[in-house]
């Protein structure tokens, strides 16, 4: 695996691989990895020629106040874990290159953003990764590009701006990867303490509740979310958002109808974190 730091380095591999004839898969990530972004370089090893993995911390989707400053960086051990799960090349830029002095655009997708984490993080959050998804895709020009589904309103979001745009990549969500007793994969699980890490597993038992409630046929908003709600108030969480919406447009729900997703986000001791289910009524 090559790491490359500059826009013409790694356009200089792409076009190459191109020209043969290749398929160019790319894992967007802020590094930190952890199997949930290993996962995506298995899937994009499977279905890609050349697989690019970026690693960069994109200081434009964290808002004043949030941890960027404190975000893990673990670049030596991110490229051995890339290389490890067939990354061919690691795209590490510094800031500098993704925004040079006098960068002055920023791409805002309306109508999906104003919800969920785009109402507690700030519009400026899927402004900031909008940008950097469309210039990495510029600059790589994948074939395929590989999201975790745990980030859904991002994974929304990127396929938004991608029809939009008439970017041609297509865009493959993969599942979300848990720890063995469930707590969804993250980067900024590192910031749990024994404590908090052990009350953070409540947010994907509250999935689990809610989907047992809709297995037993009980689908309207209100019994869904108190079913969840209850766990995580067992548990000394009080989310920031706990809310039902339709999968496809993010739409809020009255009931389980279509395809619907429960997304939830809560401040676990130290972390911020995030998670979601697809529910589905029989
Ligand atoms: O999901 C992430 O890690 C980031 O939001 C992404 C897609 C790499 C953009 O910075």
């Amino acid at each position: 695996m090559r790491i490359v730091r500059t826009i013409a380095e790694v356009r200089a591999a792409v076009s190459a691989a191109r020209d043969a004839g290749d398929i160019v898969g790319l894992v967007p990530t802020m590094g930190a990895l952890h199997e949930g972004h290993l996962s995506l370089v298995r899937r994009a090893r499977e279905g890609s020629d050349l697989v690019v993995v970026s690693l960069f911390v994109n200081p434009t989707q964290f808002a004043p106040g949030e941890d960027l400053a404190a975000y893990p960086r673990t670049e030596e051990r991110d490229a051995e874990l890339a290389a490890g799960a067939g990354a061919d090349i690691l795209f590490a830029p510094p800031a500098s290159e993704i925004y040079p002095d006098g960068f002055a655009t920023s791409i805002h997708v309306a109508g999906i953003t104003e919800v969920l984490c785009g109402a507690h993080r700030g519009a400026a959050h899927f402004d900031g990764v909008a940008t950097v998804v469309a210039k990495l895709f510029q600059i790589v020009a994948p074939d395929v590009a590989y999201f975790g589904q745990k980030d859904a309103q991002q994974v929304l979001v990127i396929r938004r701006l991608v029809r939009d745009l008439d970017m041609p990549v297509r865009i493959e969500a993969c599942p979300i990867v848990r720890e063995p007793d469930g707590l969804a994969m993250s980067s900024r699980n590192v910031y749990l303490d024994a404590a908090a890490r052990k009350r953070a597993t409540a947010l994907n038992r509250a999935l689990d509740a809610a989907e047992a409630v809709v297995a037993r046929g009980e689908t309207g908003a209100p019994e869904v979310l108190a079913a969840a709600r209850a766990v995580l108030t067992d548990a000394g969480i009080d989310p920031e958002y706990l809310e039902l919406r339709s999968a496809e447009d993010l739409r809020e729900l009255t009931r389980v109808e279509g395809t619907a997703l429960l997304a939830v986000a809560a401040q676990v001791g130290a972390a911020r974190l995030i998670d979601n289910r697809i529910l589905e009524a029989r």
